[in-house]
């Protein structure tokens, strides 16, 4: 991506740290507190969960001292949700942080304006069917000491989801702090897959961060005093579940890896590299932002954008006694670690997983076309991002009708792919296309220079974050079930979202 490099104090080289010394962390399973009667039907109790975002300091280094972080709960990533499908579920989120930011406010963002309180949270479960009022809506923020009673109707296709911060112009921070989580619906269909679960289960949650000489969370700023906003952020620290350069020791068997991209802007091109062969290890994809594919996918490498999560199986079992490298291009992240005893392993990679029928275009009542915009400054660097050049306080344009499929047709003009993510709904992908910018810029006109580009064979199932690429048009297919009300669609990319990158968009009642 490229934007200019703002300027920041100086951060520590990670290379210089020794790799492989901390075992990676598996987040806590999130633990109920008791039941409360479901607020769709007070005669059923559904399990309560109360979770609060709170400051903590963890090592993220066996050499670095303790980073400030602000987390759900004792660690960071925050515990993961282990939950049924058609089990609801309520949750308190709390927020206990302290009054001020750690991070830089920008006053000039939409939101973030000088008279609003500097720190605010609010919590959106990315890939949840919920009503609006439990989604986490960017201005349904609350402030230190307050809390939100928030429902889950659970009422969705096994999957892993995400819950992160959603705060108005302070959201890239406060999940840079820490504020992120997994959520994992199971069900039936997974159950009879007889897939690696238990211990040969594992998430790996994925976010770059830059660190001060000190060890603490450093967050880029531009030269602008007034206007600390940069476009995108780029950490040399990847981090695996919290910590850099973790090892795990693993079976020589199949592993089932939850792969999530939590990063504020980065996109990953993962893959596994045995040490001794350097050989890149193939992996299946199994599953997408919205649950299984129709059949495991064969891989060698990953692309995985913000947002996006990757169910992948990798079978240890051909590396007994190797040492394997998951790799970022170049740059190491993990170790895993092979065991040389030979194991029996009993779990499966079935041939087909689950039907996922595609949806006919046909289907569709309508065609919306979006563009996608981002505004430079003489500069050449880029001052505000936008959807279909709408500001988030202008009237809602998109009102889908519930129950209603549309193509929504995402046209990409400018030099960053961006991943752009509806709230409420799943998608599949249509097919992407590159096109003359100019001529829909100056006369509206959609002129192709290319045929039709089918999704690659792991993206061909539900997503609910889609890659819309430089120059051209991405085309979804959006079936708006669940609920009516106004929820919101935005770029991935939190320092694009912040800065206006995201829109409200209103699902309305039929007839
Ligand atoms: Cu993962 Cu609206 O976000
Ligand atoms: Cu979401
Ligand atoms: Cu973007």
């Amino acid at each position: 991506m490229a934007h200019s490099v703002p300027t920041m104090a100086p951060a520590l080289d990670v290379n210089a740290l020794k790799q492989f010394v901390d075992p990676l962390p598996i987040p806590e399973i999130a633990q109920h507190q008791g039941y409360r009667p479901s607020p769709a039907d007070p005669k059923l109790n559904v399990q309560f969960y109360r979770i609060q975002a709170q400051p903590i300091a963890c090592k993220v280094h066996r050499d670095l001292p303790p980073t400030k972080f602000w987390s759900f709960g004792a660690s960071t990533p925050g515990p993961t949700f282990e939950t049924r499908s058609g089990e609801p579920l309520l949750v308190e989120w709390v927020n206990a942080l302290p009054g001020e930011h750690f991070l830089p406010v920008d006053h000039t963002l939409h939101g973030a304006e000088a008279d609003k309180p500097a720190v605010r949270t609010v919590v959106h479960l990315h890939g949840a069917k919920t009503r609006p009022e439990s989604d986490g809506y960017p201005e349904d923020w609350i402030v230190p000491g307050k809390s939100s009673l928030y429902y889950y109707p659970n009422q969705q296709d096994a999957a892993m989801l995400w819950y992160h911060d959603h705060a108005l112009g302070i959201n890239r921070l406060n999940v840079y702090a820490g504020l992120l989580g997994a959520f994992l619906i199971r069900d039936g269909v997974e159950d009879a897959l007889n897939l690696p679960g238990g211990k040969y289960e594992l998430p790996l949650i994925l976010y770059d961060r830059l660190l001060t000489h000190e060890g603490q969370l450093l967050y880029p700023v531009s030269p602008d005093h007034q206007s600390p906003w940069v476009p995108e952020i780029f950490g040399n620290a990847i981090l695996v579940n919290g910590k850099l350069f973790p090892y795990l020791e693993v079976e020589p068997r199949k592993y089932r890896l939850r792969v999530l991209n939590g990063s504020n802007a980065r996109f990953y091109n993962l893959s596994f590299v045995d040490s001794t062969s350097t050989n890149e290890v193939a992996f299946h994809q199994i599953g997408t932002d919205q649950g299984f594919l129709p059949a495991p996918v064969p891989l060698k490498n990953l692309e995985i954008a913000p947002g996006e999560r990757a169910d992948l199986v990798i079978d240890f079992s051909d590396h007994r006694g190797a040492q394997l490298a998951l790799k970022n291009d170049a740059v190491v992240v993990m170790q895993f670690r092979v065991s040389p005893k030979k194991v029996t392993d009993t779990s499966s990679l079935p041939a087909a997983l689950r039907p996922v029928p595609k949806i006919p275009e046909s289907q569709a009542v309508q065609t919306r076309l979006l563009t996608l915009n981002e505004y430079v400054n003489k500069a050449g660097n880029p001052v505000l991002l936008l959807l279909n050049a709408s500001h988030w306080k202008m009237p809602i344009t998109e009102k889908p009708v519930l129950g209603s499929t549309e193509v929504w047709s995402l046209i990409n003009p400018t030099n960053d792919s961006h991943p752009i993510h509806l709230h409420l709904v799943r998608f599949q992908i249509l097919d992407r296309q590159p096109y003359v910018p100019w001529l829909f810029q100056t006369k509206q006109e959609l002129h192709f220079i290319g045929p039709p580009e089918p999704p690659d064979p792991n993206e061909a199932g539900w997503k609910d974050t889609v890659q819309a690429h430089s120059k051209m048009v991405t085309r979804i297919i959006v079936p708006f079930e669940g609920f009516t009300g106004r929820y919101v669609w935005h770029c991935h990319i939190l320092e694009h979202e912040d800065n206006e990158m995201m829109r409200p968009y209103e699902v309305i009642s039929p007839g």
